[in-house]
């Protein structure tokens, strides 16, 4: 496997952007040593214990491990300093790797995975990323790459060659497109890989990493590709909005939102993928990164309006699921959900995963909260016991391990996230729990005519 294409890689960061390119790359036959600063992760990730539910990650890992060719280290500077020459074959303790003899191949290519989390105003706080490469600049070995992968603002890469003080060392900005829950088949078959930068040298030896992939490959400057990811994860997120937006008024007009999305999306240049209407786009990347881009749009003095309406059609779709479960619950759109119950179905923020961050579900859950609501709540994803251990807010909903409970004289059942599990229910034992059997389905997840058999009233969205 270990042909002559074969590289020697550190990867920083074991989140999931960092530990899915870590052990992809190992599986495509280069040799990866990946470094993070969380003791206890990298050694469980050492014993093959992978935190994370991607689908085939935990398998990439094992095998790198036996392989030799994925090794765990604590601290970045250790990782640029100890890269095995041969596999072991066995995996390591960070603990108790070896230290560097001298004259060992050094890394050369190193991938940043970094947190670039939302800071003050949407901008993105790039602290991680800076004190990181001021640290590996006198480390790196001559000719090396940087490679960033996280997500960072237009202009990072040029940002990072300074900090780095390396002429010799090119920097280069090969953004993700990993989907959490497809991380691993997103890698391994991409759409495309972008490649940015200003050394043909350097951008051919990226790309060779993953010549075994057959991708298309767009080969730019650092600015277009930093630029390439935050235009792909907006454009995603108008996209939504859109639909978002056609939904409500499908409700006014008569139509039906599942006809008119498969009626467009036939047409190749809409498609069929990312047209199902929702309580809202979430997450730990869309959000963020349409604030951070209206931000750079802002600071050029570019009014970005389109992908503001887009985010305030977000906001405000939140609100309009609530009103919804107002008009259900009360009859009235003005109706006071004081004193009623109501059982929530999902609050990770898509199904497949238990990332909870930015969750639309949670948004909506806070309005229904705030509007008096009792909220009782069950998600495949979320282990009860771990949310009540939680930190704040989490008191307002009463999350429980079992469906049957959580709908126990509930005035309606909202479903706000589309695990399939919700629709194996025994939704006749549902309707012997629930005080009024209605489902507000912000998801349209489930089989209305199912539903109606078993005596619910459904209410979807984009159902005129
Ligand atoms: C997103 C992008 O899809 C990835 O390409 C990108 O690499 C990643 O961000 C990132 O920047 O790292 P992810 O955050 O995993 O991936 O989530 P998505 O699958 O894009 O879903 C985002 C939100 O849109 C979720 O709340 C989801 O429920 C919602 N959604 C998605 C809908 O409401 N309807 C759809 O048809 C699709």
């Amino acid at each position: 496997m270990a042909g002559v294409f074969a590289r020697r890689i550190v990867v920083v960061g074991a989140g999931y952007v960092g530990l899915t390119t870590a052990a992809c790359l190992a599986s495509l036959g280069h040799q990866v040593v990946c470094a993070d600063v969380d003791e206890a992760k990298l050694a469980g990730l050492a014993a093959g214990q992978v935190d994370n539910s991607e689908p085939g990650l935990s398998e990439l890992v094992v095998e790198g491990l036996h392989s030799g060719r994925l090794t765990f280290v604590l601290g970045t500077e250790a990782a640029l300093s100890r890269l095995p020459a041969e596999p072991s074959g066995r995996p390591a303790e960070p603990s108790r790797l070896p230290a560097a003899p001298s004259g060992r191949p050094a890394a050369e290519v190193i991938f940043l995975c970094l947190p670039t989390p939302m800071g003050i105003g949407g901008v993105a706080d790039l602290s991680v990323v800076e004190s990181v490469v001021t640290g590996i600049g006198p480390l790196l070995a001559p000719g090396a790459v940087v490679v960033t992968k996280s997500t960072v603002p237009v202009g990072t890469a040029a940002r990072i060659s300074e900090l780095l003080g390396r002429e010799d060392v090119a920097v280069v900005s090969n953004p993700e497109f990993l989907r959490e829950g497809s991380a691993v088949s997103d890698f391994l078959g991409p759409d495309r890989i972008v490649i940015g930068a200003d050394s043909q040298d350097a951008a051919e030896r990226v790309s060779a990493l993953y010549s075994r992939l057959g991708a298309p490959t767009v080969f730019t400057n650092p600015a277009s590709a930093e630029l390439i990811k935050y235009a792909a994860n907006c454009y995603l997120a108008m996209k939504l909005s859109y639909v978002n937006a056609v939904a409500e008024l499908c409700e006014r007009v008569g139509a039906e939102i599942s006809d008119v999305t498969e009626g467009i999306g036939y047409d190749r240049r809409i498609g069929q993928a990312f047209l199902s209407p929702g309580p809202g786009w979430g997450g730990s990347c869309l959000p963020k990164d349409a604030a951070a881009l209206l931000q750079v749009a802002d600071a050029h003095d570019f009014e970005f309006r389109l992908l503001r309406a887009a985010i305030d059609t977000n906001t405000r779709q939140r609100q309009r699921m609530v009103d919804k479960v107002r008009l259900a619950v009360t009859g009235r759109r003005t109706g006071s959900l004081s004193n009623t119950r109501l059982c929530l179905l999902g609050l990770t923020f898509k199904a497949g995963t238990d990332d909870l961050r930015d969750s639309p579900a949670l948004g909506v859950a806070a309005l229904l909260r705030q509007a008096g609501a009792e909220l009782y709540a069950y998600d495949p994803g979320v282990d009860a016991d771990r949310w009540a251990a939680g930190s704040e807010g989490r008191a307002a909903i009463s999350v429980v391990d079992d469906p049957y409970i959580a709908a126990k004289d509930c005035d309606a059942v909202v479903v706000l996230t589309e695990w399939p599990q919700f629709r194996a229910l025994d939704w006749t034992r549902m309707a012997e729990e629930v005080r009024r059997p209605v489902v507000v389905d912000t998801r349209n997840l489930l089989d209305r005519d199912t539903l109606g058999r078993a005596g619910f009233h459904w209410i979807g969205v984009g159902s005129g």
